[in-house]
């Protein structure tokens, strides 16, 4: 089902990097021609990830992850080539030539197309007669009926098959209510509601997407919530209850807190960028969805000891993101809900603003955890807080925390500051040496990032890049006869990137990164990406490209040869009787 030539090349010509990679990652100019920003693809504080409006190509030296405008929406939106496609198509607003017959992106749709109609009829029974036993638990909970309708809150019916003949009559099969985790499988194969008797909260993603539920049982009763299985389009480590309405928020931070009741009360109450993870603590991949539209981060979390716990496993993850996180401190009550519903949206308005940032919080942390007036539990409290103290960056930072310090545990402040120092440098030196100790592995280099395409023979897979960045910088070349078979490549995956250019070069087609992109898997497209900046000798074009094959012959021979060698030498053991180690 290939989409023809000229509509991909129309589409990316339409399809900016830098407008469409905007979207998701602050980007900065800096030197050259280049904008640089924090990769979206690995967790980092200093932006390594670049992008070259002039190649209009993406590249990350830290995590070696690279392409043009299609593979970053492949890997961003986790979508595959067709549906990358007609997702840069819908955005630039130019019609899909040929009908996608892919069969996942059709599913994804369907069940998408399911969704939707599942929270419109969860919707709807909240005016039916038995509806009304859930628009009394709203009212208890103080959800007012525009809040339900903003957020499409609904109702499942105490039955065990009202949502599935609604949607059969829609004309959906119970196997697909089933793959939508909306209906289950009984013993005897019959199916039934998986949600009953439940006040229903659509998730829905940021392109608006119902993608899941999550079902609060009315009232008091085991499980608490139910939540949609994963599924073709719910993952709940990607994904964030109300990122659709917060995302949208001017007020320059995201709230993060546990429970939907929460988020909902949040909006009504104004706070209209709350949102809450779905069920699990906070996951890397969520933490950088949010980085995407905050760089400030507010954690609103039970006050409970899980709720403690699940912050400050958040904030390691959130501050490797380079977000910055405020911890509220509730007191008095157990939740957001519970703060507002008994002292009002200022009280938690104030609490924003009186919020600890990260380091105090930690500290209060460390404090907690130790009885300060025993010697040896201050002993290890010193240890812990000048280990936190040591590791934040400025030095007038560190200056003010190891008062802190100082005044909490009453060690004088220039015994508290030097340890600090101490074991900074200590901090320092082991950062430098492994440093040093990567720096000092070139071989290592040379090789690609990802462990699968390891390069058995680094020598070959060299000239092997260089060949391939020769033709695809100068295409002419792609007419040498001398050309080797891609079988003569020592890495597969460079002889499959080959492989590509040189039959579309033979067949008089065109080569660019985004023709390539439905070929290349996106590790072949970041390792393309990653050769093509290296330097080449394009003025000599003729003499490199006789130089590169003509390694690749050597090599070749070499490795035969030495197979030879150890099959001859293997032989000769056998023969003269030696067994084992001192051959
Ligand atoms: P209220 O107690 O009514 O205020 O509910 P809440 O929305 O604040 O939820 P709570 O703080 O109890 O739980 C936080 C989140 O954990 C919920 O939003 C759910 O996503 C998840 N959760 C809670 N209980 C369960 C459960 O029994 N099963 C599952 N799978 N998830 C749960
Ligand atoms: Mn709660």
């Amino acid at each position: 089902m290939a989409f023809p030539d000229s509509f991909i090349t129309e589409l990316v010509d339409r399809s900016d990097i830098v407008d469409v990679v905007s979207g998701y990652v602050r980007l900065t100019k800096r030197s050259g021609a280049n904008l640089f920003g924090l990769c979206p693809f690995h967790s980092e504080k200093t932006p390594s990830f670049s992008v070259a409006p002039d190649k209009q190509i993406y590249h990350c030296f830290g995590c070696g992850k690279g392409g043009g405008v299609i593979n970053f929406i492949m890997e961003i939106e986790n979508l595959s080539f067709p549906e990358a496609v007609e997702f840069l198509a819908r955005r630039a607003g130019i019609p899909v030539p040929e009908q996608s017959n892919d069969r996942d992106s059709q599913r994804r749709a369907r069940m998408l197309n399911l969704n939707r109609d599942a929270a419109r009829f969860f919707y709807e029974q909240l005016s039916t007669p038995e509806g009304q036993r859930a628009g009394e638990y709203m009212a208890r909970r103080r959800i007012a009926p525009a809040t339900a309708r903003q957020f499409g809150l609904g109702f499942a019916p105490n039955s065990w098959d009202s949502l599935l003949h609604a949607m059969e009559r829609l004309g959906y099969s119970p196997r697909e209510l089933f793959e939508a985790g909306l209906v289950r499988q009984g013993k005897k194969g019959g199916f039934y509601d998986a949600f009953r008797d439940r006040l229903m909260f659509p998730v829905i993603d940021v392109r608006g997407n119902v993608i899941g539920f999550s079902g609060r049982i009315l009232g008091d009763g085991e499980p608490k919530y139910l939540n949609s299985p994963e599924t073709l389009v719910f993952n709940k480590s990607r994904n964030l209850f109300a990122l659709n309405l917060a995302k949208k928020s001017k007020s320059g931070y995201i709230i993060l807190s546990e429970g939907n009741i929460d988020v909902v009360s949040l909006h009504q109450a104004g706070f209209d960028s709350a949102v809450a993870s779905l069920g699990t603590s906070l996951t890397p991949e969520q933490a950088r969805l949010l980085s995407r539209y905050t760089d400030q981060v507010v954690l609103a979390y039970d006050s409970d000891a899980a709720g403690v716990k699940a912050a400050q496993r958040a904030i390691t993850i959130l501050e490797k993101l380079d977000l910055r996180v405020k911890v509220l401190r509730m007191s008095g009550a157990k939740d957001p809900d519970e703060l507002i519903q008994t002292r009002g949206a200022d009280a938690f308005r104030n609490l924003i603003e009186a919020s600890e940032n990260q380091v105090d919080y930690r500290l209060r942390a460390v404090t907690d955890k130790y009885d300060l007036s025993v010697d040896e539990q201050k002993v290890e409290f010193l240890k812990e807080a000048t280990d936190l103290v040591a590791r934040l960056p400025g030095p007038v930072e560190r200056q003010v925390y190891a008062m802190r310090v100082a005044s909490l545990s009453g060690i004088p402040t220039d015994a508290v500051t030097a340890e600090v120092e101490r074991r900074r440098k200590r901090l320092l030196r082991s950062a430098r040496q492994e440093n040093e100790r990567r720096q000092s592995r070139p071989e290592r280099q040379a090789q690609p990032a990802e462990k699968e395409l390891h390069y058995a023979d680094a020598a070959s897979a060299a000239a092997e890049e260089g060949l391939i960045r020769l033709l695809y910088l100068d295409p002419d070349l792609g007419r040498n006869p001398a050309l080797p078979e891609a079988e003569a490549f020592s890495s597969p995956a460079l002889g499959h990137i080959y492989a590509a250019i040189r039959s579309r070069l033979q067949q008089g087609e065109a080569v660019s990164t985004a023709l390539l992109s439905e070929t290349l898997s996106q590790q072949e497209m970041s390792l393309l990406i990653r050769l093509l900046q290296k330097p080449e000798r394009l003025a000599q074009g003729e003499q490199a490209l006789q130089d590169y094959i003509e390694k690749i012959r050597q090599q070749k021979e070499l490795a035969a040869g030495n197979a030879d060698l150890n099959a001859l030498a293997a032989s000769l053991r056998e023969r003269k009787g030696y067994k084992g180690k001192d051959v």
